[in-house]
């Protein structure tokens, strides 16, 4: 099977690293057509530079990676320097990029992407706020027929929300980005809370990332050492929860996953529960399902792929 052509919309973030750099080190599952950043866990300017930093990191400098949209839609900007650090990229101490910035716009790449290559060949990974994908389809309606289906990390259910009570940060960040999106008609495949709160770095995981010996095991280790400690403080959690490489794992290997495709709606009223994805898990509305909502995966194998994975860089 020929690898799966897809971009990359992300906001790096230490997990986000990590799945950009599963996704580099899968030739035969994945082709990475580009690299679109988007204002989230950090500031744009911060994003667009992390992701060249983990590009130059992975050793692959020939990347296209692009700036996109730097603020919500139609909300100010919230950030999560309290669990990324200031740069985004705590743990590691790595270079700064040499590579530059690619021209033009993220959601100008995502548009004209979609509209060169045929119908139903383009995967869009958005691992942050949804802002660039929204705005895409704002200014080119036609691509929604395009795009394959898009894999993202966001929500949460059962789990309930990690920067409200009700809202997970993505979709908090930009609800009126995600309604935009999940009413797209694109069919969507969603890594919430629910799934990737099981995918947890505990200590022999990260161990098993040191243990490569390598410059990218190695900063691995760092990044998660770095970004476990918020949710460790605020779960008990046996470690880091990885969320944004469950996207790239599910494209290699989507065995290892488990969901229903029901109804996701996003709330976008009211204050209280803003951000929040109400999904339909008992299917008890008349609600059409828009989503395949993934709500387990199996751990072990998970970190078995991305270690191996890891090692070939
Ligand atoms: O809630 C987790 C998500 O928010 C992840 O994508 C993390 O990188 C942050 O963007
Ligand atoms: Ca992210």
């Amino acid at each position: 099977m020929s690898p799966q052509k897809i971009i990359i919309d992300t906001d790096p973030g230490q997990d986000d690293a990590v799945a950009i750099l599963l996704a580099l080190a899968s030739p035969e599952e994945i082709e990475v057509l580009g690299i679109t950043c988007v204002a989230g866990n950090v500031p744009l300017d911060l994003t667009s530079k992390n992701a060249r930093i983990v590009c130059e990191l992975a050793g692959r400098p020939d990347i296209k990676v692009f700036a996109g949209c730097d603020r919500p839609l139609g909300r100010d900007l919230v950030t999560a320097e309290h669990v990324h650090g200031k740069s985004g990229l705590d743990g590691p101490d790595l270079p700064d990029p040499t590579m530059p910035l690619a021209e033009g716009h993220a959601v100008d790449f995502i548009i004209e992407t979609l509209r060169a290559h045929p119908a139903g060949t383009v995967t869009l990974c958005p691992l942050g706020p949804l802002t660039n994908i929204a705005t895409a389809l704002q200014k080119a309606p036609d691509i929604a027929e395009k795009a394959a289906k898009i894999v993202l990390m966001g929500g949460g259910y059962f789990e309930g929300g990690n920067i409200t009570s009700t809202a997970e940060f993505n979709i908090y960040v930009d609800p009126q980005a995600a309604d935009i999106v999940f009413k797209s008609g694109i069919p969507i495949v969603v890594m919430p809370l629910d799934v990737t709160h099981k995918a947890l770095v505990t200590k022999p995981r990260n161990d098993a990332f040191r243990a490569l010996g390598t410059q990218v095991g190695t900063a691995v280790a760092q990044m998660t050492d770095f970004f476990e400690r918020f949710d460790i403080e605020k779960y008990g959690s046996a470690g880091a929860p990885l969320h944004d490489p469950c996207v790239t794992a599910f494209l290699i290997n989507p065995e290892l996953f488990s969901g229903r495709h029901i109804n996701v709606e996003i709330e976008t009223q009211s204050e209280l529960t803003m951000g929040m994805t109400v999904a339909d898990w008992w299917r008890v509305t008349d609600r059409p399902a828009n989503a395949t909502f993934i709500n387990d995966l199996d751990a072990d194998g998970f970190f078995t792929l991305l270690t191996e994975r890891l090692a070939r860089l």
